[in-house]
């Protein structure tokens, strides 16, 4: 169904959270789609404005005092879990009431839910609503998330690592080596709710590896998608270790990426080139330059520059904007090919 033009009415779930914010600001500006309810419990009743000045006047609401029968379109800025008001069950809800759903949160990210009950603690509710979304790596699924009413949009560390490997993983040139990604966050990639070890004094002139050791969640989605990326079955095993620096946003990751006998540098960077020459935001920067987290802040861009890691691999870096791209950007991104806005309406 194609409904270019026409007004959506839309509602944003978790308005007042730091992807809540930056999707807000971005669908203001969006010609075609209309925020007509956001809501947060704490803030309900107040306006906007009065939690972020720089917003509109117009007043949060309670989740369930949103009317589901005037909207058409939900985005979900919500925690994971099946607690009340998360994600999970608000998807269950908001699905059963035919509404489509761009849910931000890692609940219906994962094929396997074994693998959800292992890394997210609880037992995943809806087994057929999580087989039915589409994970909304808006470049690797158009076509799927343009046929989709749910769609679990990817987590940031997964966007910006299966975006910088997609043309490795997908003309199958990787050899059998680990794949070694050191990946470092702002810290806004935490949420906005208060917690000491994010506080100013710790975090400011200091940096950490977290979740060290294969721990963090995002590690299953990764696989999940580079295996799919390769057809299947990658070469090697996926070792992530993200790190938390002094940034308020932004991704940047590193990653060794063995190569198959033969492959060079400039072969790589070919076909980045022509593997993305249609993906508006995607750049693949030239030899010689190195990518860093400024060039892509602020923006839907995943970056990427190339370079000679050994005479085995290359290493490959890309930046992004883990509100942006991470989250409600690439959330934008995938409302308009749900509903046959131009991809970049609202993004560029
Ligand atoms: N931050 C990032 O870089 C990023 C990137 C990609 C994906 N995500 C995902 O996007 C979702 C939102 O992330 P965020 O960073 O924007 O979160 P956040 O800043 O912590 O905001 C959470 C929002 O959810 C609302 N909420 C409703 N029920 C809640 C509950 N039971 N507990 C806590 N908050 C509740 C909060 O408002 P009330 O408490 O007033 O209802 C608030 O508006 C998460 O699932 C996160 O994993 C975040």
């Amino acid at each position: 169904m194609n409904h270019h033009r026409k007004q959506i009415r839309a509602a944003l779930f978790g308005a007042t959270g730091y992807s809540g914010f930056e999707l807000m600001q971005l669908i203001d500006k969006h010609p075609g789609i209309e925020i007509t309810h956001a809501t947060s419990r704490q803030a309900a009743g107040l306006t906007l404005n009065e939690v972020y000045p720089t917003l509109s006047r117009r007043r949060l609401c309670a989740p369930d005092a949103v009317p589901l029968d005037q909207i058409e379109l939900a985005f979900l800025c919500l925690p994971h879990g099946g607690g009340p008001g998360c994600s999970m069950e608000e998807a269950a809800r908001l699905r059963a009431a035919g509404v489509a759903v761009v849910d931000l949160s890692g609940d219906y990210r994962l094929r396997d839910l074994g693998e959800y009950l292992r890394w997210y603690g609880s037992e995943h509710r809806y087994p057929e609503l999580a087989a039915a979304a589409v994970y909304g790596l808006s470049e690797w699924r158009r076509e799927a998330v343009a046929e989709a009413k749910m769609v679990a949009n990817p987590g940031c560390y997964p966007t910006c690592t299966a975006l910088s490997l997609w043309p490795l993983c997908g003309e199958n040139l990787l050899r059998s080596a680990p794949l070694v990604i050191n990946a470092m966050s702002g810290v806004s990639g935490a949420g906005r709710s208060a917690k000491v070890a994010n506080l100013f004094a710790e975090v400011n002139e200091s940096a950490k590896a977290y979740n060290p050791g294969q721990k963090h969640r995002h590690l299953p989605e990764i696989r999940q998608t580079l295996h799919a990326m390769a057809g299947g079955s990658l070469p090697g095993e996926v070792v992530f270790t993200p790190h938390l620096i002094p940034v308020n946003r932004g991704i940047l990751t590193t990653t060794y990426a063995g190569l198959k006998q033969g492959v060079t540098l400039q072969q790589c960077r070919t076909l980045y080139r022509e593997w993305y020459a249609d993906a508006a935001f995607v750049h693949v920067l030239d030899e010689g330059e190195q990518v860093c987290l400024r060039h892509a802040v602020g923006t839907n861009q995943v970056v990427i520059s190339l370079h000679q890691a050994d005479e085995h691999g290359v290493m490959v870096c890309a930046a992004m904007d883990n509100l942006i791209k991470g989250a409600a950007g690439q959330a934008l991104q995938n409302a308009n090919l749900m509903f046959g806005f131009e991809e970049t309406e609202g993004l560029l």
